[in-house]
């Protein structure tokens, strides 16, 4: 077992590299998840070998049997965190022990192999350094999606043998249609994200395939995305398909659905709250039904709302649609707190302000 000895990424550049030109054009402004760099970073564990054959290598299809165990029981889990160029030209991530904790959290929740956070954050910032001129500068960023799957070939159900781990990378702009300062959100009352003891806290493929049905229901309904309400009582805000939701109250507090298990505890949401409080506004994590957000939405009690992601940002909602109606939050722009946390978090990302915590890891 590779326990002992540190894990180096051999690197081998790809033959046929983007021309620079090419990659130029292609991250000015790029569309979601659509433009892909040149290269990958891998690993791979098996109950014999434990971590071995760390690579980064030209970006290729992977090879698996048609009884490769993701295919039929989705042991597979992701992560989500971008590399930004300051101003300056240097390159950091955010928080990236963060992601690689909550890395391992979400393999031992899915029975997978545990990688070690030093490891993950290494092949993260091994394929970066590969891929170096594909970071955006002004808004834009270079989104990565470390990932991990069951690899063996083995139809019974139980935890896989054999994991890949993998980490590809795209140049993001705005994840919603830029130029949108609000977004309108679909309540689904029918369909539900996760249920306790189950996988919600975990960021594993399964959740978001159950989510797909009702985003397909908030596009529908001419809406950017889904609001889940818990599984037990249809009653309880929980988050959306993608990002954690706060409301921003009529006494300056803030107000965000507690980490009961059932939600993604987002290292962005996580992020707002420690900076809020030091600021000293008070941030409550409580449970808020959306029956009072919809009262408290028409009477001036919330005055804001915001969702917030590693690739929604900090984004406000300005209108919210359910079976029943719709309503909107204040003018059904974004407000001034929403823009004052978005401004304060982006800039630490960014490198142009100030970052007390120390949240800013900068690899070149
Ligand atoms: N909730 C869900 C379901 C998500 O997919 C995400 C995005 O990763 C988040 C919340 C926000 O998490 P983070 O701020 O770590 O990106
Ligand atoms: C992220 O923010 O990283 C996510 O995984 C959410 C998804 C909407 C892209």
């Amino acid at each position: 077992m590779n326990t002992e000895t540190p894990i180096e990424f051999v690197v081998s550049s790809s033959t046929t590299p983007t021309p620079r030109d090419q990659i130029e054009a292609s991250i000015v402004n790029p569309a979601f998840g659509r433009v892909f760099t040149d290269h990958m970073a891998t690993l791979r564990w098996s109950n014999t070998e434990g971590w071995h054959d760390a690579k980064v290598e030209a970006r290729r299809p992977f090879q698996i049997d048609p009884s490769c165990a993701v295919l039929h029981y989705a042991q597979e889990i992701f992560e989500g965190m971008k590399a930004y160029r300051g101003e300056n030209g240097s390159i950091s991530l955010f928080r990236p022990f963060e992601n690689a904790k909550r890395f391992r959290a979400s393999a031992a929740r899915m029975a997978m192999a545990d990688l070690p956070e030093e490891v993950f954050v290494k092949a993260v910032e091994a394929l970066v350094k590969v891929d170096r001129d594909w970071v955006p500068g002004g808004d834009g960023s270079l989104y990565l999606r470390p990932f991990m799957f069951a690899s063996e070939s083995f139809l019974g159900v139980r935890a896989s043998n054999e994991y890949v781990f993998c980490v590809i990378a795209c140049p993001v702009g705005p994840y919603f249609k830029a130029g949108k300062t609000a977004v309108t959100v679909w309540v689904s009352d029918q369909y539900t994200r996760a249920a306790p003891g189950g996988t919600g806290a975990a960021k594993c493929g399964g959740n978001y395939a159950a989510s797909l049905i009702a985003q397909t229901e908030a596009a529908a309904q001419g809406c950017d995305q889904v609001v889940f309400l818990d599984a037990a009582e249809h009653r309880w805000i929980e988050e959306m398909g993608g990002m954690n939701l706060f409301f921003v109250m009529d006494d300056g507090s803030l107000l965000t659905p507690p980490l009961s298990g059932t939600i993604l505890p987002g290292i962005t949401r996580a992020s707002i709250i420690e900076l809020a409080k030091r600021e000293g506004i008070v941030v409550n994590e409580a449970p808020y039904a959306f029956d009072a957000w919809r009262a408290d939405a028409a009477s001036g009690r919330v005055r804001e709302v915001f969702a917030c992601g590693t690739a929604a940002v900090v984004t406000a909602v300005g209108q919210v649609r359910h079976a029943a109606g719709e309503f909107s939050i204040g003018n059904g722009d974004e407000g001034e707190v929403t823009r004052r946390i978005r401004v304060q978090l982006t800039g630490i990302q960014r490198g142009k302000v100030a970052d007390p915590l120390g949240w800013v890891h900068t690899i070149s």
